[in-house]
């Protein structure tokens, strides 16, 4: 059997009291109910909040970093994306290619490559946590003075806004050149998506007045995804070798299952499945959403209350409170 890590697991709902005027306190929460009731029963009370914006500056106004219209409206436009059959293509060609913005860094190869982008990434992720720790007072002054972790977030986010950049003015040449090849053919990614003539997408952005092909979107919104698929993949990319690889009868059942539904041979020595392909593997499915139960890549969440509350399990919320969850430690 595996058994969960346990973390904050006695802990049901408690206050963190952080240094005089430092407004580091927080309300810590792992009732799956009061969970709940943040994310969806009384969701327009649970905003990310300001100080979210200003530690994940370099989002932009991407959907990680946005509430109320904003985000709701990006919502929309990427379930419109995720639900067209030309990206479902697109995430099958891309697993060919490993590649997500039409440009193949190897990060894979055997010598492990040091990738400036892929750097300036890591010291975002880090440069966030730092700002997470410290009062908001101390990273804005050494943001200010450019020193320190400050100074290395800020060379990141230049580094990575270089990238996206090229990324941007790569497809847009490329797209202006021939869009419907772009749109059908192998060349076709997340920015393609939103460059080339797409009706659902027109009518979305025209409902919400966002502009979809300007630089400032594409920029927010490749660096949104990134941020949001990157490092969660991996992490439970993991999670998930190690499962199989610890539990040798779950292993044996996952090849059960592959040679059962997909087994006809092509005498090929390598094969991609297709996204059809994969759908029918369910005893996989139910694996790896076992362990994105046990092991959550993204640990944390944390928002802020508007309005004073009282949570399902009893805990007063007062007004603009920050309220952080584990995803890792959820009771039940
Ligand atoms: C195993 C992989 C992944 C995990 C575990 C994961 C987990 C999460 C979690 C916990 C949230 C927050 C949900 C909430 O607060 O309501 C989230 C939001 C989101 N994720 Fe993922 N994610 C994964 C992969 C991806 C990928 C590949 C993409 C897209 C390229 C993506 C795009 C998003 C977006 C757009 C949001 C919405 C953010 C928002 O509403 O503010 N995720 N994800």
């Amino acid at each position: 059997m595996i058994t969960p890590p346990l973390f904050f697991n006695e802990v049901k709902a408690r206050v963190f009291k952080g240094p005089w005027f430092s407004g580091m306190d927080f309300l810590l929460i792992s009732d799956p109910l009061d969970v709940q009731y943040i994310l969806s029963k009384n969701f327009s009370n649970y905003p990310k909040g300001a100080e979210f914006k200003q530690i994940f500056e370099p989002l932009g106004d991407g959907i990680f970093n946005s509430d109320s219209d904003t985000w709701r409206a990006q919502r929309r436009i990427i379930h419109s994306l995720f639900k067209k059959k030309r990206f479902e293509l697109a995430v099958e060609i891309s697993l060919k290619q490993k590649i997500l913005q039409g440009f193949d860094p190897n990060s894979l190869s055997v010598e492990f490559p040091q990738i400036p982008y892929q750097k300036a990434f890591d010291d975002f992720e880090e440069g966030v946590i730092y700002r997470h720790a410290l009062p908001a007072s101390i990273w804005k002054l050494l943001r200010w003075l450019q020193i320190g972790k400050e100074k290395k977030f800020k060379t990141a986010w230049i580094v990575f806004d270089e990238f996206l950049e090229q990324c941007i003015a790569r497809k847009q040449k490329e797209v202006g050149q021939s869009c419907k090849e772009q749109m059908e053919g192998k060349d076709f990614n997340l920015l393609t998506y939103f460059l080339a003539e797409d009706e659902g997408l027109a009518q979305e952005a025209a409902e919400s007045g966002i502009l979809t092909k300007s630089n400032k979107f594409l920029r927010d919104m490749a660096f949104n995804l990134l941020a949001a698929g990157k490092d969660s993949v991996g992490a439970a990319l993991v999670w998930i070798f190690w499962v199989v690889a610890t539990h040798p009868d779950v292993e044996q059942k996952i090849l059960e299952e592959i040679k059962a539904n997909l087994g006809a041979e092509t005498g090929e020595q390598w094969r991609v499945f297709s996204i059809e392909e994969v759908r029918k593997l369910v005893y996989l499915h139910a694996v790896i959403c076992e362990v994105l139960r046990l092991y959550p890549p993204v640990p944390f969440e944390h928002k802020v209350s508007i309005e004073e509350d009282t949570l399902p399990s009893g805990h007063k919320v007062p007004r603009n409170m920050r309220i952080l969850f584990s995803l890792y430690s959820m009771e039940g």
